[in-house]
């Protein structure tokens, strides 16, 4: 039976068998220290799998018996408690490593739930993480594009076809789905390579400063022109210029780059010399241009002249099977301005990544990674790591249907045992009934057997050998409190 020991450090007695008496289990070992000597001594001796530590003993301070654990093992689970809470004691154990912080006086239920918690992450990151991804991405030198999705492999191949020619590109997509990335990729696999890859940016820049940017200018050529300077397009002579949020240029822009494409020529604000480019264009816009063109905010020649090639690139949604992928490179990308050496994901948080509708696209996954990465206090992302909106609304929509088989309704089993002259149907309808309404009950509990036997009026035994012999799907987390549940029972 695997055994997880439990090491509770403080100077209170009474508190110490308290905890023993109440978390003690055949498959949990609580050591007790009532002091920090013997703390650090039996943490070297026994190796817990979990520490409950008291942040005021009166040998030391909890925060440093935490730094001399953390100085012989960066990953146990270290859960603090203490009577008196302040931002500052807070942030201190967090900045330190604690996996939690619980007040004094003790609620046993919610330290025994802590505890399962921390057991549960600290084998995630330890002893079963072969189930895990662990995360061996290595980003490339180069433009990394991530995502093996059949959308994304069209674009792949779009980008491959498009790279080699020299007609310009237009990007389309939704804010966050990586048109600029794309704009680099196509730079980058083009015979432009060498050459410059230029890009501006036509939404933060009043109309003259874009032109000053585009064309350049001469010296005088308007108050604040000092000195003559060159424009984009004659800097991105030979390479690719980027025109992103091309739906926001004036129209008088618009006219002027217009004539720069058809000519291949310009001249810079305030000067008559013509000076001829070589430049492709790659533009990109999350705006519905047709409906720009409709209403005369967008010129329809630029357009055409703009869409050779038109790229349009899915939301995240569409492509929600890269969404591992995009996390495990995401997490090798920022794990290290984090401070961590190594990240293990939870299944769990695979699952409500997966679920969420992703208005912000990339760049939303990326600050969601962030703020996981930002949250974690040891080495696993856990679904409490995620930031509340994106956990509700994903508990919020309702499940999925692939994965889980179709459920039969009363009606289809009624006329399917009658037409094949079955037998049992009692027994197969109640089953029936079983498999549809204890997940959902326990879903609602959140895994609580008791609040879900006082909901559906059965025992807990019933309920128990109904989960067993059914074949009902509820998910792993349910299972595991329900497993549990069931060792803790055992031991009373
Ligand atoms: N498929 C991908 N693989 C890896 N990283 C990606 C991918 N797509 C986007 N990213 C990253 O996500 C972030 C947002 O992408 P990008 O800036 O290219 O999006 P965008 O469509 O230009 O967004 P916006 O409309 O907000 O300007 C960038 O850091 C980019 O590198
Ligand atoms: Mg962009």
């Amino acid at each position: 039976m695997p055994l997880s020991t439990l090491l509770v450090i403080d100077d209170d007695s009474a508190l110490l068998y308290a905890v023993q008496k109440s978390l003690q289990s055949p498959t949990l070992k609580v050591n007790l220290a009532n002091s920090a000597s013997i703390g650090i001594r039996s943490f070297k001796e026994h190796r817990p799998d979990v520490v409950l530590l008291d942040l005021r003993l009166s040998e030391a301070s909890g925060l440093d018996v935490l730094r001399d654990i953390r100085a012989i093992d960066e990953q146990v689970p270290v859960i603090m408690f203490t009577a008196y809470s302040t931002a500052a004691t807070t942030i201190e154990a967090s900045k330190s490593g604690a996996f939690d912080y619980l007040l004094k006086p003790v609620d046993l239920q919610k330290l025994k739930e802590t505890v399962e918690r921390a057991l549960s992450e600290g084998k995630l990151s330890t002893k079963e993480s072969s189930d895990l991804s662990a995360v061996t991405f290595v980003p490339g030198a180069d433009v990394t594009i991530v995502g093996s999705s059949i959308p994304m492999q069209e674009i792949y191949k779009k980008i491959g076809r498009f790279a080699s020619s020299t007609g310009n590109v237009l990007i389309l997509g939704e804010s966050g789905t990586g048109k600029e990335l794309v704009a680099h990729a196509i730079h980058h696999h083009s015979p432009r390579r060498n050459n410059q890859f230029v890009a501006i940016n036509c939404a933060a820049l009043s109309e003259t400063l874009l032109e000053s940017e585009l064309f350049g200018h001469e010296r005088g050529a308007f108050t604040g022109a000092e000195k003559r300077r060159i424009g984009k397009f004659e800097f991105a002579h030979g390479g690719t210029l980027f025109l992103d949020e091309v739906a926001d240029m004036s129209t008088a822009t618009q006219a002027k780059v217009l004539r720069l494409l058809q000519e291949q020529s310009f001249e810079r604000l305030g000067g008559n010399e013509t000076i001829r480019t070589d430049v492709r264009i790659v533009a990109a816009t999350n705006k519905n241009l047709h409906a720009l063109m409709q209403r005369g905010l967008f010129r329809e020649d630029l357009y055409y002249r703009l869409n050779v090639f038109c790229i349009n690139l899915p939301a995240l949604k569409e492509r929600e099977g890269d969404i591992p992928d995009l996390v495990n490179y995401f997490v090798s990308c920022f794990q290290k301005e984090f401070g961590k050496e190594r990240v293990f994901i939870s299944p769990e948080v695979y699952s409500i990544l997966c679920d969420y509708q992703w208005p912000g696209n990339m760049r939303e996954l990326q600050s969601v990674v962030k703020h996981a990465l930002a949250h974690a206090v040891g080495s696993v992302i856990a679904k409490e790591h995620l930031p509340q909106a994106l956990i509700h609304t994903s508990l919020n929509r309702p499940r999925r249907e692939t994965g889980t088989p179709a459920l039969l309704s009363i009606n289809d089993l009624l006329r399917s045992t009658l037409a094949k002259g079955e037998g049992d149907l009692y027994d197969k309808a109640i089953r029936l009934l079983d498999q549809q309404i204890i997940p959902a009950v326990l879903e609602h509990t959140g895994g609580n057997l008791q609040q879900a036997c006082d909901i559906l009026g059965i025992s807990r035994n019933t309920l128990k050998s109904k989960i067993r012999e059914g074949s009902i799907s509820i998910e792993h987390f349910v299972l595991s409190r329900i497993d549990k549940d069931h060792q803790s029972l055992k031991a009373h």
